[in-house]
């Protein structure tokens, strides 16, 4: 992934591609590329980097004229942001050139299955799997309608593809699955992109293709087609976005969108964790007798969340230090231990100096990231890669979604190996695959959120209390609502509040429950009839019976779930009460003061 863009028309096709592809850097991207057509071919011109070192590269090898191409921004997801895996990927004799977003699910075997019938791989990435199945098919079948219909019968995953023959000047193709592609034409030009700023400069009226649709831009116009291959119609859509509210998909925020956007990425997360090759073979993953994960913020929260499930599903002790605070301690751990570094950025200054300092004193280490080729997944020994996509928004909530999931699918993976998990993990498993479901109705309960968001907007204190894994949840909670509702919000382990804390308790103060672990219920739900005698106004999000809660004024209802992967549903209601309570106040709610997204500051 990350931002797509065709054009066909009169006028040279590079000015356009580059201007969309401009109009798409808000999104993030780590190498660029296009492909033109030019004469009996099609030239591609790709640079690691930004747009500039692209065009730098065009003006020094001098720039292509035809008037039709793709091009493409890529945020790195299989192999490392270079040349030769950035897009458009081709096929050898340069007959099909595609760009691509998305993950090819059965790359893997699509790898295997046309190596063996001769072809050679050029790159790391999925889509070059894409490319030369498309050239296998239309070599086969001559006619690429057909060969996209055959492509999408043999391609497992999510795609939003624009493609090129050589052989077939003046034409540009598009097909998608569960990924956005949207079309658009003026006059005697035809456009394709992934996102609708590309086109604003252009057309004001979109095509959305249908799911497994397919598109032709010629000079004719465009064309659609179905998932088999029969012509149809795709009515045009009015846009009246702005460029500004088109980058944030119609959303007020880039944050609120990054929420919306948990459900997939979170699944995304899931299959290529599940997938690819677990960095640790599985004589090191038995041999290890301790695990110690640091990290900060909202990293560092999951990393509690992590600690708990392990312990829980691989029985191996797990210590959870803040990176600012293990830098400089003298960690004890036994030789046998594996620390894992969890970060969105891969960049953050002390996160990355933690990492360092595990690698001196000679410890395992891991780098659980969502920035492909960024410092920490660079220098760690071992690399586990979260599929969350760029996050503009400052306060993470999918990068933090997507941290989770992978830990899941480490413990599960650590639990099978070790033996630890007696019959059948298949329940296990099936439960982490579906939280994507359960995500999506944790967002549609935004209504009840805004309305408790205006009940506590104009406080100064609120608390957020928990047990176990509802105390993790808690914390992330907490950090949301002063991050970007600027909130005094403390999270507290349910039991402790009666160490001090209780004191501060009076009539009216908001306190939020989170319930979801069966086994604390009960105790959490004592702690809250001791706040709500005090006069707390009590919000309980629970998984659990509404009768055990006496206490609450309000119950937010959250899914059923498995109690180990509860956190992930958990944190929804929380991430859009803090949003909202930014939003009533008036708040820059995606750069909140004094922050930055990534911190390489010590
Ligand atoms: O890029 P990282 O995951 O290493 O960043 C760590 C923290 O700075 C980050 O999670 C921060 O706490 C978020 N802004 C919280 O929303």
């Amino acid at each position: 992934m990350c931002g797509i863009i065709g054009y066909v028309g009169k006028r040279s096709a590079l000015p356009v591609l580059l201007a969309g592809l401009g109009r798409l850097e808000y999104r993030g991207y780590d190498s660029s590329g296009v492909a033109v057509g030019e004469g009996k071919g099609i030239r591609i011109v790709r640079a690691a980097g930004n747009l500039l070192r692209l065009k730098e590269k065009l003006a020094a090898e001098g720039p292509p004229e035809g008037t039709w191409g793709i091009g493409h921004t890529r945020w790195a997801t299989h192999g490392e942001p270079s040349v030769s895996n950035a897009h458009p990927q081709r096929s050898g004799d340069g007959l099909v050139a595609i760009v691509h977003n998305g993950i090819i699910e059965n790359a893997g075997a699509l790898r295997k299955e046309l190596s063996a019938a001769g072809y050679v791989f050029a790159s790391d990435t999925d889509t070059e799997s894409a490319a030369l199945l498309l050239h296998s098919l239309y070599r086969a079948l001559g006619d690429p309608i057909a060969s996209f219909v055959a492509f999408g019968r043999r391609v497992e995953g999510s795609f939003a593809i624009a493609a090129m023959f050589s052989d077939r000047p003046h034409e540009v193709y598009g097909i998608r699955r569960d990924s956005p592609l949207i079309a658009g034409e003026r006059d005697t030009e035809c456009f394709l992109a992934s996102d609708i700023p590309a086109l604003l400069p252009y057309t004001r009226r979109v095509c959305y293709p249908e799911e497994n649709g397919i598109v032709r831009l010629d000079r004719d116009g465009l064309h659609f087609f179905d998932r088999d291959g029969c012509a149809c119609e795709c009515p045009s859509v009015s846009v009246s976005w702005d460029a500004e509210e088109a980058q944030k998909d119609g959303y007020r925020h880039f944050m609120r969108k990054e929420m919306e956007e948990q459900p997939r990425v979170v699944r995304d997360t899931f299959l290529s964790c599940s997938e690819e090759a677990c960095p640790l073979t599985e004589e090191e993953i038995c041999s290890l007798d301790q695990i110690l994960i640091t990290a900060c913020g909202s990293a560092y929260h999951a990393g509690l969340s992590a600690r708990e499930i392990l312990e829980q599903l691989v029985h191996i002790p797990v210590r959870v230090e803040i990176a600012s605070e293990f830098r400089y301690r003298m960690p004890l751990c036994s030789s046998r231990a594996l620390v894992i570094v969890i970060s969105q950025s891969g960049e953050t200054a002390d996160s990355l100096a933690a990492l360092r300092l595990a690698k001196e004193r000679g410890f395992k280490t891991l780098a659980l990231v969502n920035v492909r080729g960024s410092t920490m997944a660079r220098e760690a020994e071992r690399v586990v890669y979260t599929r969350a996509g760029p996050e503009i928004a400052v306060a993470t909530t999918k990068a933090y979604s997507a941290q989770l999931m992978a830990m899941y699918v480490l413990a599960l993976h650590f639990a099978r190996v070790r033996g630890c998990l007696q019959g059948d993990d298949l329940p296990l498993t099936q439960a982490a695959r579906e939280l994507s479901f359960g995500i999506s109705r944790c967002l549609q309960g935004e209504e009840q959120m805004q309305r408790i968001a205006q009940q506590i907007y104009q406080l100064h204190d609120i608390f957020l209390v928990g047990r176990g894994l509802d105390h993790t949840v808690c914390m992330e909670g907490a950090l949301k609502l002063k991050e970007v509702g600027y909130l005094h919000a403390e999270a507290y382990a349910a039991g402790e509040l009666k160490h001090g804390t209780l004191s501060l308790i009076e009539r009216g103060t908001p306190v939020i429950g989170v319930v979801t672990q069966p086994r604390l219920a009960c105790k959490t739900a004592g702690n809250l009839a001791e706040v709500k005698s005090r006069g707390a106004r009590v919000v309980v999000i629970t998984t659990q019976e509404e009768a055990v809660f006496a206490a609450a004024d309000e119950i937010v209802r959250l899914p059923r779930v498995h109690p180990l992967f509860a956190a992930s549903l958990a944190v929804i209601p929380l991430q859009l009460l803090a949003y909202h309570v930014g939003v009533l106040k008036g708040l820059d709610v995606d750069r909140p003061r004094n922050l930055a997204k990534s911190v390489t500051v010590e």
